[in-house]
Formats: C-alpha cells, sequence, structure tokens
C-alpha cells in the first residue's frame, strides 16, 4: 500500500515578478546529453537515467561546477501553454515552470551554490516566456527553505497532494505558515 499511495506535504515559493535574477558567480554547465553521465559520479546511474527523461521533456538543468567537479543539480520545467501536473504531484498553472531535482554534494553546501542554481534556472524558464517560477520543497526540509528564501524567492501557500500510483488523487491548498 505505502508503494501505492504518497502524500507529498511542499512548501512553494515563486521568484518575485519585477526582479531580474541575479547573474552567477559561479561555473554552471547545462546539462545536455553528451554530459548527463557526468552526474554519475556524484549521484549514481538511477539520477542519471532520471536526467535523460527530463531532457526528453523539454526540461533544462544545470550543473555546479567546483575545481573541475560537478558538485551539483537543479531542473526547471518548461513553461506549458495550459494546465499541467508534473512530477506526479505538483499542479502547474498555463505558463508556469518548476524548479526541482536540485541536489549539493555534502562538502560544498552551506556555500549558497543552491541560490546559484535556483537563478540560473529561473533566468531560463523566464526567457522560455514563463510567467510565473516556482520552487517547492517538503514541509520537513529546513536547510532547503533556508536556502531558497536566501536566493530571494517569496513564499506562498503550502499545498498537500495525494499520488495513487502515478496519479494525482488530491491536491489542496493551505495557509501560509505564519
Ligand atoms: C537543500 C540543498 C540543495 C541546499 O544547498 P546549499 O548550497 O547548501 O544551500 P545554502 O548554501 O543556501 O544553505 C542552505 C541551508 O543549508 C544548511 N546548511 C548549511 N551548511 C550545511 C551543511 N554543511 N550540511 C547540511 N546543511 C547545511 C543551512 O541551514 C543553510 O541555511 P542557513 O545558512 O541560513 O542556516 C542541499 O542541502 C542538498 O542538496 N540537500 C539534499 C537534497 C535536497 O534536499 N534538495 C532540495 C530538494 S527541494
Amino acid at each position: 500500500m505505502s508503494r501505492l499511495l504518497k502524500v507529498y506535504r511542499n512548501r512553494n515559493y515563486v521568484w518575485p515578478d519585477d526582479v531580474r535574477p541575479p547573474a552567477r558567480t559561479l561555473e554552471l554547465r547545462p546539462i545536455t546529453r553528451e554530459n548527463v553521465g557526468q552526474v554519475e559520479g556524484l549521484r549514481n546511474a538511477s539520477v542519471a537515467a532520471t536526467f535523460r527523461r527530463f531532457l526528453d521533456s523539454r526540461r533544462f538543468g544545470v550543473f555546479a561546477v567546483v575545481e573541475g567537479a560537478v558538485v551539483g543539480h537543479a531542473w526547471v520545467t518548461a513553461p506549458a501553454d495550459r494546465p499541467q501536473v508534473v512530477n506526479t504531484y505538483a499542479k502547474l498553472t498555463a505558463g508556469e515552470s518548476l524548479i526541482h531535482y536540485c541536489y549539493v554534494a555534502p562538502e560544498q553546501r552551506g556555500r549558497g551554490l543552491y541560490a546559484q542554481m535556483l537563478h540560473e534556472t529561473t533566468a531560463w524558464a523566464r526567457e522560455q516566456g514563463a510567467t510565473r517560477v516556482t520552487v517547492d520543497t517538503s514541509a520537513d526540509n529546513t536547510a532547503s527553505q533556508k536556502g531558497i528564501q536566501r536566493a530571494g524567492f517569496t513564499e506562498v501557500a503550502p499545498t498537500t497532494s495525494v499520488v495513487v500510483g502515478r496519479r494525482l488523487a488530491y491536491i489542496k491548498r493551505g495557509e501560509l505558515p505564519t
């Protein structure tokens, strides 16, 4: 049963409309079919397979690179022209992009690499015409929440999603945490 039914309690954040994402100061490398295998050193082959699926669905990803080594990654969905469900649990409005699947190597955490990847993926989504760029994280992921807020995103209502199999069965917006 637990494999069939999954509950996602997420906090959600949007990039402010009138702000241009800051330029990067770190090496960020777009993820391509040629370099996608580089994630295996940081994560594993199964993550690389997931990334290949992302590339097939018009998503944009970046690697963070420090001293030549891949030490982080982040992805964003292309804005769609109609409402869509992505990653089984997230319901996006027309024109909305979702930043997801972010990771920084444990030894590189706390240096703001996350913010740079969030800015780069936001800038890409905007260039593709996104009218809203959202990033979400689970309600218990304090490190991610702090990083997202420090990067300049604004918190919006949290969501609870219930996924049965691979189908979004229910989604509810809650009140902003005080
Ligand atoms: C969430 C994550 C991407 C943040 O990356 P980061 O580059 O370390 O982000 P930041 O430098 O902005 O730090 C964010 C917070 O992480 C925490 N942090 C700092 N150093 C840390 C370390 N060495 N180890 C773990 N967490 C640390 C701090 O709470 C920090 O916020 P604060 O400085 O205001 O207290 C990273 O912790 C990670 O990969 N976690 C595992 C995967 C994950 O949760 N991904 C996000 C899913 S949405």
